[in-house]
């Protein structure tokens, strides 16, 4: 059978995974519990993103400011995120992923930065799925980093103050190439989003839900697909602008 909403898939879909903790926590279980199940949705919501022919799929997997949970939960959280690559390397290489990785990837532990070396070698002449996790990411930090790089050409006499427009930006992001995300997907009912994205989203269509990432389902994925199909994107221009618009292509 077809997918009610194949038809129409958002190129670029971004996700902030939460809810972990208050998923655990609800069930009278430690938090960890609710990260190893949220793990076990992160492979399923891939392969369904590969199965419905998504082109990039970013998700927050680690804030910058997660750094400042106790220590057991980073801990925790680190060594589940070193095991996931390791054994997610070989859906990677079955499934056509390009994978990478955006953030402060520095202030990672060493054994991390290996694993994800190891992924992004293995898989970066993929042509599929561009996944990206966002890991010790800030938004306003890839804001800032962008502004140095290009403060430096300017002081180096490279690049004229003249010159510098939102593309000449963009280009000195994390990650040049991703485009701006189509649907921003939040779980965990939160209505905010916590430094995820900040340049990219300006135009992004969100989606939040208040289901907990841990019993987010592919079935809730094409809602939210739906849900993004059913909205007009206006850019700014008026509605009769875009209909006129979409008769003529
Ligand atoms: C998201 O779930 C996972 C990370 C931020 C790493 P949370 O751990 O934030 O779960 P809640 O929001 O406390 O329920
Ligand atoms: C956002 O969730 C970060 C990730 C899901 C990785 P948080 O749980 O950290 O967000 P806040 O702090 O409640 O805004
Ligand atoms: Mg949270």
């Amino acid at each position: 059978m077809k997918d009610k909403e194949i038809d129409n898939i958002p190129s670029h879909i971004a996700i902030i995974m939460d809810g972990n903790g208050r998923w655990a926590q609800s069930r009278n279980c430690p938090r960890i519990m609710g990260h190893q199940r949220g793990a076990k949705v992160v492979e399923k919501i891939i392969k369904e993103c590969v199965r419905l022919g998504v082109e990039q799929l970013t998700l927050y997997t680690f804030s910058e400011e997660n750094w400042r949970r106790p220590v057991e939960e980073v801990d925790y959280l680190m060594n589940l995120l070193q095991k996931f690559l390791a054994k997610e390397r070989k859906n990677l290489v079955e499934n056509n992923i390009c994978f990478s990785a955006i953030g402060d990837l520095g202030r990672l532990p060493k054994a991390v930065c290996q694993e994800l070396q190891k992924s992004i070698e293995i898989s970066c002449k993929n042509n599929g799925l561009k996944l990206c996790l966002a890991l010790s990411y800030g938004g306003r930090s890839e804001i800032v980093d962008a502004t140095k790089k290009i403060a430096e050409k300017v002081a180096l006499g490279t690049l004229n103050v003249e010159e510098i427009n939102h593309s000449i930006f963009k280009e000195h992001l994390y990650k040049p190439d991703m485009s701006d995300p189509d649907l921003f997907i939040r779980t965990g009912g939160d209505m905010r989003i916590s430094n995820f994205l900040l340049w990219q989203i300006s135009y992004t269509e969100l989606w939040i839900t208040d289901k907990m990432w841990p019993e987010f389902s592919k079935e809730d994925l094409h809602d939210a697909i739906a849900d993004f199909n059913k909205r007009e994107r206006r850019f700014g221009k008026t509605s009769a602008q875009i209909k006129v618009n979409s008769k003529i292509s």
